[in-house]
């Protein structure tokens, strides 16, 4: 077989999620298993999404990998335990058009070359693991010919990274912490699809940042030996609050939606408060935005926009409709305006429809600003993307966008 020079690859694009009742703290450190469950919603992978493409070839000498461009090393044990996952699960694959057949014994001895690159900038503190890690399992699953459900799939990406076994589905997914130790039954499961609820218009505000974050691996393992809060929170709080969404979503029940999405981002940070030594993911911007959005929720009269908040400053907002978004971007871009040389197509991204909707031009109505108050926070957000939620993962059947050379298996 080392004298073949046949390349077979497959390329898929996988969304990134933003948990809704948060993920913290993990009962085994080398499996990932969590110390609750959790429930994310996965955002549109037309915004946020990674993309990866996977070949093998009897050419290849040794499994490589780029992200992003740049050859990273994939001799971690995160990577390593979810290429071993995957590759035990390899089957036979045919390629009838190429003539190539693989049998299932050789995916052992054969190498791969693994490309994958976001479309949105990795230094801004969006869940890029999970997404990466999702699109990885899957693309390899779908190149091997793996014969396993997404949940099944999802017990592997979370080997990589907790978070990334809810990237598996579109909608709103539930990551079931489960029981058993040797973590078979902790699987991402979906609750409802990205048509069930799909009035809702995710907003993300990158907040400019100096400061090195804590990762949350770490954050969380420093929670977990410090926190007499978070022990409460995984063992009274968390498992009421997941009824309570799973029925607030089935019933797309905003009101609750909202306290319970808003509660829950507070609380986790509230353990990260109580961790010793504590752990400050929000900074001021951050704060005035809960602020914002809290001023804005009391004078309408009835929750419109729920705010969540992961292990950074960033603020991810979620309207009850497009015209709530449509106004809370005016609002947004009133109190937080772009730096004056930076335009409005690199300030805003993502759906960029709402923008135009948001007519930015003139005055901001007297009744949007009595629900912000007036404040110029100039500089203070580096950029805004609007999504929505979406769906899962899939195959790029156009061979054009495949990150690696189909003749070389080297990136492009
Ligand atoms: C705050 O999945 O990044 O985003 O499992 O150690 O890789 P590891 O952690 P990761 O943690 C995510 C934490 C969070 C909450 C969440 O996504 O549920």
């Amino acid at each position: 077989m080392a004298e073949e020079k046949w390349v077979v690859m497959v390329t898929a694009q996988t969304p990134t999620n933003i948990a809704v009742i948060k993920y913290w703290g993990k009962r085994d450190e080398v499996r990932i298993l969590p110390i609750n469950d959790s429930i994310s919603v996965t955002l549109d992978p037309e915004h946020l999404c990674t993309l990866t493409t996977v070949a093998v070839s009897p050419s290849f000498d040794r499994d490589r990998m780029w992200l992003n461009g740049k050859e990273i090393s994939l001799s971690g044990s995160r990577y390593q335990n979810c290429l071993r996952e995957i590759r035990s699960r390899a089957d036979d694959v045919e390629d009838k058009v190429k003539g190539i057949k693989i049998a299932k014994k050789d995916w052992e001895k054969l190498h791969l070359h693994i490309a994958s690159h976001n479309n949105f900038p990795t230094a801004a503190g969006l869940a890029s693991s999970a997404a990466g890690f999702a699109c990885l399992v899957f693309s390899l699953a779908k190149l091997m010919n793996v014969n396993e459900d997404p949940s099944q799939l999802s017990a592997i990406a979370r080997q990589g990274s907790g978070s990334a076994c809810r990237s598996l589905f579109g909608g709103f997914v539930k990551w079931n912490m489960g029981n058993k130790e040797d973590g078979s039954d902790s699987v991402a499961v979906q609750l409802v699809d990205d048509k069930h609820w799909d009035d809702l218009v995710i907003i993300i505000a990158v907040v400019s940042s100096r400061q090195k974050e804590t990762s949350s691996t770490s954050g969380m393992r420093e929670s977990v030996e410090t926190s007499l809060l978070l022990q409460h929170r995984a063992k009274e709080v968390v498992p009421v609050r997941i009824l309570q969404m799973e029925e607030a979503i089935k019933n797309r029940d905003f009101t609750s939606f909202t306290k319970l999405t808003c509660t829950d981002s507070n609380q986790f940070h509230a353990v990260c408060m109580d961790t010793s030594p504590p752990i400050f993911y929000m900074n001021d911007t951050s704060h005035r935005i809960i602020s914002l959005v809290e001023k804005w929720n009391r004078s309408a009269g009835t929750p419109e926009i729920a705010y969540t908040f992961d292990a950074g400053p960033n603020a991810v907002l979620i309207a009850r409709n497009r015209k709530v978004a449509v106004e809370l971007l005016q609002g947004l871009l009133y109190c937080f305006p772009p730096k004056p040389d930076t335009d409005m197509k690199s300030y805003v991204l993502g759906d960029t429809s709402i923008v135009k909707e948001a007519g930015l031009e003139g005055e901001l109505p007297q009744g949007i600003k009595d629900k912000i108050g007036s404040q110029d926070q100039k500089g203070e957000v580096s950029y805004f993307i609007c999504s929505r939620p979406g769906r899962g993962p899939v195959v790029l059947q156009d061979q054009t966008q495949a990150l690696l050379d189909p003749q070389t298996g080297l990136p492009k």
